[in-house]
């Protein structure tokens, strides 16, 4: 017995087949384009990523086939969260590119809803921010800048969803149109307490109610969510059995199932989860409250989280833009050319600051370069900055004090020398289980135990295995005076774009 998962991230798709022990059985993967139209500005395509994820799915099912498959059961889908994307019900087509969660073009409207006060009751609902991040100022600019397409909107012609709702309604041809608690607690539309669209929000963002999608538990027995449709969908007929945002899926991919328990994922940004269990758990500094799952009982658990816009994507940048990598995993070897970053220190602000400094005009800067600077130090700073950014979100956890680990996943977990440097940054060892695509993993995971192909969250657990462990091994007087010029950085970085 196994199971498909599909991880709709914000730089491609990857599919996943996970067998009942929790090991990859196949794997698939395809990027998709970024759009710049603008400075601050990130779109994608829908149709692109629903192009990538057939791809993703047709190598995946491919390389599963050779292992003697397909014996799967369900389908689980996870996505980046927050971006928002409009399609038509009947031809499931779009009239726009998707608004990424990094864009920053809603700046001003964050800045006139929070001059007319409303920043509070948005905050005390939502658990979020007035924040561009978020999918309801997304929403405001699409009304305001495109009223033509917005009609359509009204008229109930077009769907509003993020990338769950998008793959789900393209694969059942439209049938369905639903997404997951983890998802909608990210578009400043759902009251997080009562689990449940929030008709004041609406109001207040000017969204219909009947636009969005229906909110359902994050894993079932596929009644709830659909089943794929072969005409579609590369001929597989699945149910439709799990759903959850990227980071609250990686979440439960790492069985951080008990109140406490944290992990860290570096993919594009990194994005550090603490279980909450019932309870909404607030924070003054920084942090957001957040829907992490919904049982089919209707048991909501809730997570603080520390959302970092840009790690990976600064790893991207020096690739695709600086162009002084060839790839992420070659940065690792490059790093290693030096023994240090000589005083260069990398602000990767590339979209604004997310957690815990919440600065959407800040933007990306590097300091320190001297003539002897190499591309080494460059490289290295750049790894530098993702583990400052974590232990920024770290130091205000609500867990700090008794964290005694940190649990990593994702694609730049991979990276030894980042592992080293982040157990230097925080002071404490560092654990990377051995499959670290735990985002379509947590996917899988919702899926099976809707299914039956996993009973309960003990079987699960028994899945999870350490790779490695890194120790602190640095001075705590290093870190910190590193730690210190970072933090100097950072409020150099702020304000730019405003400026
Ligand atoms: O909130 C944004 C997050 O969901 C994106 O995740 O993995 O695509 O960086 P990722």
């Amino acid at each position: 017995m196994s199971v498909l998962a599909i991880d709709a991230g914000t730089t491609g798709v990857t599919a996943l087949v996970v067998s009942q022990e929790g090991t990859i059985a196949a794997k698939g993967y395809q990027e998709f384009a970024q759009h710049f139209p603008h400075p601050g500005w990130v779109e994608h395509s829908p149709e692109e990523i629903w192009q990538a994820t057939l791809e993703a799915t047709r190598a995946c099912l491919k390389a599963y086939e050779q292992t003697g498959g397909p014996d799967l059961r369900a389908l689980g889908i996870t996505n980046q969260r927050e971006t928002v994307l409009l399609w038509d019900r009947e031809t499931l087509g779009s009239p726009r590119r998707a608004i990424v969660w990094q864009d920053r073009r809603t700046a001003d409207i964050c800045t006139r809803l929070r001059e007319a006060g409303h920043e509070d009751r948005v905050a005390e609902l939502t658990g979020l921010r007035l924040d561009p991040y978020f999918s309801g100022t997304k929403l405001v600019w699409i009304a305001e800048n495109e009223p033509n397409t917005w009609a359509l909107v009204d008229d109930g012609r077009y769907a509003i969803g993020t990338v769950d709702s998008y793959l789900v309604a393209r694969m059942t041809r439209g049938t369905w149109h639903v997404t997951d608690v983890s998802n909608a607690s990210r578009t400043l539309l759902f009251d997080l307490e009562r689990g449940e669209w929030s008709d004041e929000l609406c109001d207040l963002f000017g969204v219909p109610r009947d636009a969005l999608p229906e909110v359902v538990p994050s894993w079932g027995d596929g009644s709830t969510m659909g089943t794929t449709d072969p005409r579609t969908f590369l001929g597989l007929e699945l149910p439709i059995a799990g759903i959850a945002g990227d980071q609250q899926s990686a979440l439960f991919g790492q069985t951080c199932f008990d109140v406490g328990d944290s992990k860290c994922t570096y993919g594009t940004g990194s994005f550090i989860l603490t279980n909450t269990g019932s309870e909404v758990v607030r924070s003054d500094a920084g942090l957001l409250s957040t829907a992490a799952w919904k049982s089919p009982d209707g048991e909501l658990t809730y997570a603080v989280e520390g959302a970092i816009f840009v790690t990976g994507a600064a790893v991207q940048w020096l690739r695709d833009g600086l162009q002084i990598v060839g790839s992420a995993a070659e940065t690792e070897a490059i790093a290693s050319t030096v023994p240090d970053s000589q005083g260069v220190v990398f602000v990767p602000a590339l979209t604004g600051l997310g957690a815990p400094h919440w600065d959407p005009h800040a933007r990306g800067l590097i300091v320190g370069i001297t003539r002897g600077t190499t591309r080494g130090h460059v490289v290295r700073a750049t790894l530098e900055a993702i583990a400052f950014e974590v232990r920024d979100v770290v130091e205000t956890l609500p867990s700090r004090a008794a964290l005694t680990s940190l649990t990593v996943d994702g694609g730049a977990s991979a990276n030894d020398l980042l592992c080293r440097m982040q157990a230097d940054q925080l002071g404490v060892p560092v654990e990377r289980p051995q499959i670290v695509e735990t985002t379509a993993l947590g996917a899988a995971f919702l899926a099976g135990l809707g299914t039956g192909v996993w009973t309960s969250f003990d079987d699960l657990r028994e899945t999870w295995r350490l790779d490695q462990r890194f120790e602190p091994t640095g001075s705590r007087k290093d870190a910190d005076a590193a730690y210190a010029r970072w933090t100097d950085a950072v409020e150099r970085s702020k304000g730019w774009a405003g400026l």
